[in-house]
């Protein structure tokens, strides 16, 4: 047996006894040791760089190339621990993290036969929100979020859905259980609740997070034609969670593979679907721009419904000075008067990019006269002035990719139910990193078509107040069981008039 010992500056904060050689991301994952791996240890990515000394293995001829041989850093995917060494660690364990958890919803009335205390939980592909009610007031008590532990198999879906293919389901289940019950005990907790008081759960996510939580088959989520054996919509106990038999816990329905319940509850919020029925008025187009785009319209009776994968670059992730969006990531840029100006989340000095600052800076360059409508960026990687921020041609090309998956599905959506933008009532703008985006700088690089800027009214994380719904209201929840039922699924892998529309999204502009 040898052990990892886990540093917070010079305390130790943790030992994890183990059975060597083991490769290093194999070790933090089986022992829930947060680690950013984005493309969940496939070498890809060169993302997991840790601080570690000990008895290593030799960096091989890739590695030796990305290191600065004595710097102690190393990349967890690619080196194998031989004995004894120490971990620098960068996140604590439970670290809780300031993600965008507020968001409205349409008025609604709270069932009178409920009792005691319910959470609705949104499980997020990065993030997990949690939300506290008192069921029989309807006051919110408190709500809290923290990342999602499973990033160590990778930053989206199809890495962890791939993961568990190899053997690591066991793992994720219980790692997101774990967070779960975690995030829902702190609650209780901080609000000097009796456990015993907890009477329901409503938990939301796309359906690989479902899936994974309940610790079912995803081989049907991971290829054509990309087939859910379980769309829920229905009170189910995953084995994962740790919570007394007295707690109901629900699991919204969901649409298809890649149109989960996070968007069956997010079009609840964003008021696609109510009253058990498609929104009447004028058409309504909602966007969850994220690593998954999830895109809906309720226009003449029918949600017409699609995702497209967008890839992590509106999360960080995959960009060179990429972050999530937590203090020292620049967020905010403009290009005035001749100068470039920018902010960084609670003022601290720049440590690297999120997504909102990326879409500002592509805005801000193409302003400047730097990048071109092709994505060139003149002069190649641009530093933003006095840091050692940097966004790359790389970067830029991500971003080109991203943003025109986004907007090729919106334009597919209007063009399939013949419609236009001009048709469309309002855009409704989902999730974290939509509510957070400046609306003219997504239009400015095109990642919104031309005049859904002024149009854009942003819910916050929909999914997560759309959950809420579900956990306070019983005619809502069973309303939302019927919801595939209104819903015309867009595949766009196959769909010719994705593949032009993506082809024209990749170019810069309005
Ligand atoms: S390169 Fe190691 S996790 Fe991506």
């Amino acid at each position: 047996m040898s052990t990892l010992t886990v540093r917070e500056g010079n305390a130790a904060v943790r030992s994890i006894m183990f059975t060597p050689p083991i490769r290093l991301l194999d070790l933090l994952r089986g022992s829930g040791t947060p680690v950013h791996a984005p493309c969940g240890g496939m070498m890809r990515c060169n993302q997991c760089t840790v601080a570690i000394s000990g008895k290593l293995s030799e960096p091989d001829a890739v590695e030796s190339e990305l290191i600065q041989p004595g710097s102690g850093i190393r990349y967890a995917c690619r080196m194998t621990v031989l004995g004894d060494a120490t971990l620098l660690a960068k996140n604590s364990p439970d670290q809780l993290v300031p993600i965008q958890i507020e968001g409205v919803t349409p008025a609604f009335t709270v069932s009178n036969s409920l009792i005691g205390l319910g959470v609705a939980v949104d499980i997020g592909t990065t993030t997990v929100a949690a939300y506290l009610y008192d069921m029989v007031s309807g006051e919110r008590l408190a709500a809290s979020s923290a990342l999602n532990p499973q990033a160590p198999y990778g930053a989206d879906v199809i890495s962890r859905v791939q993961a568990s293919m190899d053997g690591h389901a066991a793992a994720l289940a219980e790692s997101i259980g774990r967070c779960v019950s975690g995030l829902i005990a702190a609650l209780l907790r901080a609000n000097e609740r009796d456990p015993a008081e907890l009477r329901r759960l409503a938990l939301t996510g796309n359906t690989a997070m479902l899936t994974l939580l309940c610790g079912l088959p995803t081989k049907p989520l991971s290829a054509m034609p990309f087939v859910a054996e379980h769309l829920f919509g229905e009170f189910r106990r995953p084995d994962s969670l740790r919570l007394p038999d007295t707690v109901e816990v629900y699991l919204p329905r969901c649409v298809g593979a890649y149109v989960g319940a996070d968007i069956t509850t997010a079009m609840l919020a964003g008021g696609l679907f109510v009253n058990g029925r498609v929104h009447g008025g004028a058409p309504l187009l909602m966007v969850d721009i994220g690593t998954n785009g999830e895109i809906a319209l309720a226009a003449n009776g029918v949600l017409t419904c699609c995702a497209t994968a967008a890839g992590p670059a509106f999360e960080g992730a995959g960009i060179s000075c990429g972050m999530l969006a937590e203090p020292g990531a620049i967020d905010r840029v403009d290009w005035i008067d001749g100068a470039f100006r920018f902010s960084t989340i609670g003022g601290a000095p720049a440590r690297g990019v999120c997504g909102t600052g990326l879409v500002d800076a592509a805005a801000a360059l193409l302003d400047a006269g730097i990048l071109d409508e092709s994505g060139y960026l003149d002069g190649g990687d641009f530093t933003f002035p006095g840091t050692d921020v940097t966004v790359t041609q790389k970067d830029v090309r991500a971003l080109q990719l991203a943003k025109a998956a986004i907007r090729a599905g919106m334009l597919t959506l209007l063009g399939e139910t013949g419609l236009t933008v001009g048709d469309v009532d309002t855009l409704v703008v989902a999730g974290g990193f939509g509510s957070k985006i400046r609306a003219d700088s997504a239009e400015r690089i095109g990642l919104l078509p031309k005049g859904f800027a002024a149009k854009a009214r942003a819910i916050g994380n929909g999914a997560g107040m759309g959950a809420v719904m579900v956990l306070l209201n019983d005619d809502i929840r069973v309303q939302s069981e019927h919801i595939d039922c209104a819903v015309r699924l867009i595949e766009l892998s196959s769909n010719p008039m994705f593949m032009d529309e993506y082809v024209e999204g990749m170019v810069f502009g309005e």
